[in-house]
């Protein structure tokens, strides 16, 4: 990688789609740097010491908000959790009147995750401070997609020609779309496989191939990754019953083993267990969910110093 090759660093952090592999793999070669921290008995650097990060989740969230925060406290920030619910969103204050009103206290960053596609966008916009997509609708949850391809890059090496299978209700979930821009940039081959409501064909332009059943990937996929049925998100129609659902697409002890050797399974959680995963699934040595969890810190630690080093005098 020549240092022509990588972007000057941007202070926000809002999506995989446009991000390039040497920015990627800078991010990706720093979180490798920063799980040592995790693995020692004092687990702090003075990183950021003295900047002040905000997580402001306007929906739920544990994996996300609880390891953004742990990396903010390792890197030795000051923290402060905003909750929507127990905040003055509740009265009808407004994203961008909330984020103001933040602002007038001097953060360094915010952590975002909201409903709406293009809010942390917004407040990137608006504010000097460093952005976080924690997640924006159905668009864009990088750092899971970053922790994911860590977790890949962990086990299988170069990801250039490795093939990823996505299952699961792709139309609504942002932890695919993040993994298709950030797989395919990394030089991985991408297919994605669900019931067609959730699944489009449209999706084939993204450069991804559609398939309708599960089945057609098992025995040639090198990870597959299965999704969480958003229930939250989904018209009622879209569903069929949840049985058939599980029997049509759900990761099966039978499936399984049509799968190669070294597949890595995946999960972004939470799980929907007996639905899309069977619970035996997640006790195979493939299974790789709770090494996603730990490298969502490290991936968290390297995208908030990163990005603190992106703004002016950072
Ligand atoms: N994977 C993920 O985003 O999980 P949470 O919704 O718990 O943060």
């Amino acid at each position: 990688m020549s240092k022509s090759d990588i972007q000057p660093w941007p202070k926000d952090v809002l999506g995989l789609r446009g991000m390039n592999k040497s920015t990627m793999t800078r991010i990706l070669d720093t979180a490798v740097q920063f799980r040592t921290v995790s693995k020692r008995a004092v687990k702090k650097v003075p990183t950021l010491r003295g900047r002040t990060v905000i997580m402001a989740f306007f929906e739920n969230s544990t994996r996300t908000k609880l390891s953004f925060e742990v990396a903010a406290k390792r890197l030795s920030a000051d923290v402060i959790s905003f909750s929507a619910s127990t905040s003055s969103s509740k009265k009808g204050e407004t994203l961008l009147d909330t984020a103001k009103n933040l602002s007038a206290m001097s953060p360094d960053a915010m952590v975002l995750r909201h409903s709406q596609t293009g809010a942390p966008h917004l407040l990137a916009k608006h504010f000097d401070w460093s952005v976080i997509n924690a997640g924006d609708g159905i668009n864009e949850h990088p750092s899971q997609g970053l922790l994911d391809i860590l977790t890949m890059r962990d086990h299988l090496g170069d990801l250039t020609g490795k093939h990823i299978g996505i299952v699961g209700d792709i139309q609504h979930s942002r932890v695919a779309r993040s993994n298709i821009f950030g797989l395919q940039t990394m030089g991985a081959r991408v297919s994605i496989a669900g019931p067609g409501t959730m699944c489009p064909k449209h999706y084939e332009s993204l450069g991804v191939q559609v398939v309708h059943s599960i089945d057609d990937l098992l025995d040639s996929v090198d990870a597959i990754m299965m999704l969480r049925v958003q229930r939250e998100r989904l018209g009622i129609a879209m569903l069929p019953s949840v049985e058939e659902y599980a029997s049509l697409y759900g990761l099966n002890v039978e499936r399984l083993r049509k799968c190669q050797s070294h597949c890595l399974v995946m999960h972004p959680g939470p799980i929907n267990h007996g639905v899309e995963m069977m619970p035996d699934v997640l006790d195979d040595p493939r299974s790789v969910v709770m090494e996603q969890v730990a490298n969502g810190i490290a991936i968290r630690m390297a995208i908030l110093h990163l990005a603190l080093s992106g703004q002016k005098g950072g």
